[in-house]
C-alpha cells in the first residue's frame, strides 16, 4: 500500500500559513487524534505483516518529517512575531518615555567648579596637594612655628608627630614655592580637616581653596582687583567688597574680606547683623618669612594669598543657614540644587 500523503503536500500548505493558530490547525489535521497521519497508523492493522513493516517505516519517516517541518515553521513565526513587536515598540512615538534618574554634581562640587573657572579665566593654574600633609608644610613653612598660638586655633587631626590631616589648603603654597621659581599664579582647591563638632557653621571635613600670586611689584591693589572680580562673578555684579585689617601668620599685612550683604544690598538687615557686610575670606600679602622658607628673596619677590572655605561661599550664594544640610544626603535638599551639565 502506498502512503497517500507526501511531505510536499504539507510543505505547500505551510507556505500559506503565517500565524501560530493556523499552524496548530495544520498540526491537528495531520498529527492530531484523528489527523490524517494518525489515521494511517490506525489503518495499518488491516495490512499483512510484510506490508506493515514497509508501510510503517515510511509512515514514521513522514511523521517525523512533518513534525520537524511544523517545528521549524513555529520557530520562524515566533521569531517574526518578536521582531515585529520590537519594531512596533520602537516606532511608536506616542509611548511614554522611560524615566531614568540621572546623577548630578553636589552643590559643593558645582560651586568649586564655578570658582575654579573664575580664577582660571584670570590666568591662575590649578595645582592640588595632599590631604595627608606634613606638619612642616601645614604650619612651619607658613611662618607658624610650634610655639605659635595660631596652631591651637586649628584643632588638628594628627596622624603622628610629623604628619596630619591638613587643616587648610595653604600648605600647597609652600610646596609649590619650594619647587618652582616665580612668577607663579596658582589656584588650589581641596578637602580640609579639623576636629570640630558639626554645627550650623562647622564641619570636621570641609573644602577650601587657596590662591597664590607671586611676581615682582605685586600690591594690595592687585589683590583687591582679583578679589572684586571673583566676588562679582560668583555672587553677582552688584556685590562690593571691603578689606579689614586682620592677622594670619603667613601674610603681612593680612585682611579679612567682607562682601556687601546680598539681602539688604549693604544697608543693614537681620541676616548681616545690621552691618551691611558678611565675612567671606582671608587674604594678605605673602609674609617675608614664607618666602624665606621657600628660598625666595623677599626683597625681590612680592605676592598675595587668598584662602577660604567653599562651604562658606555656598552658604552665602544659596542663603543656607545650616552647613550640615550639605552632608545629610537628604534627597529633597539635593534635588533643590540639582544641576546637570551635559
Ligand atoms: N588658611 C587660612 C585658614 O584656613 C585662610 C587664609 C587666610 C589663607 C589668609 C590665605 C590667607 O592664603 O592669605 O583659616
Amino acid at each position: 500500500m502506498k502512503i497517500p500523503i507526501s511531505i510536499k503536500d504539507v510543505e505547500k500548505e505551510i507556505e500559506n500559513i503565517s500565524n501560530l493558530n493556523d499552524l496548530q490547525l495544520l498540526k491537528s489535521k495531520y498529527l492530531g487524534k484523528s489527523g490524517k497521519i494518525t489515521s494511517l497508523f490506525k489503518e495499518m492493522r488491516n495490512l499483512s505483516n510484510e506490508e506493515k513493516k514497509e508501510f510503517g517505516k515510511s509512515l514514521n519517516v513522514l511523521k517525523n518529517d512533518v513534525e520537524e517541518l511544523i517545528d521549524r515553521e513555529k520557530n520562524r513565526i515566533e521569531e517574526e512575531n518578536r521582531n515585529m513587536k520590537n519594531r512596533n515598540f520602537r516606532d511608536d512615538e506616542t509611548l511614554p518615555g522611560y524615566y531614568t534618574q540621572m546623577g548630578s554634581m553636589h552643590l559643593i562640587t558645582q560651586t568649586m567648579e564655578e570658582i575654579k573657572n573664575v580664577w582660571m579665566n584670570m590666568g591662575f593654574e590649578v595645582v592640588t596637594g595632599n590631604e595627608i600633609e606634613e606638619t612642616y608644610y601645614n604650619f612651619d613653612a607658613l611662618n607658624t612655628p610650634e610655639s605659635h598660638p595660631a596652631r591651637d586655633e586649628h584643632d588638628t587631626f594628627y596622624i603622628d608627630e610629623k604628619n596630619l590631616l591638613r587643616t587648610h589648603t595653604s600648605p600647597i603654597q609652600a610646596r609649590v614655592m619650594e619647587k618652582r621659581t616665580p612668577p607663579l599664579a596658582i589656584f588650589s582647591p581641596g578637602k580640609c580637616y579639623r576636629k570640630d563638632t558639626p554645627d550650623p557653621t562647622h564641619l570636621p571635613v570641609f573644602h577650601q581653596f587657596e590662591v597664590l600670586y607671586v611676581d615682582k611689584f605685586v600690591t594690595v591693589a592687585n589683590l583687591k582687583a582679583c578679589l572684586s572680580t571673583f566676588i562679582k562673578k560668583i555672587l553677582g555684579e552688584d556685590r562690593r567688597i571691603r578689606l579689614r585689617p586682620s592677622f594670619f601668620p603667613f601674610t603681612e599685612p593680612s585682611f579679612e574680606v567682607d562682601v556687601s550683604c546680598g539681602i539688604c544690598g549693604g544697608k543693614g538687615c537681620r541676616s548681616c547683623g545690621n552691618s551691611g557686610w558678611l565675612e567671606i575670606l582671608g587674604s594678605g600679602m605673602v609674609h617675608p618669612n614664607v618666602f624665606k622658607s621657600a628660598g625666595y628673596d623677599p626683597n625681590v619677590w612680592t605676592g598675595f594669598a587668598v584662602g577660604t572655605g567653599i562651604e562658606r561661599i555656598v552658604m552665602l550664594k544659596y542663603k543656607l543657614d545650616d552647613l550640615r544640610d550639605l552632608v545629610r544626603n537628604d534627597e529633597r535638599f539635593l534635588q533643590t540644587f540639582r544641576r546637570i551639565n551635559l
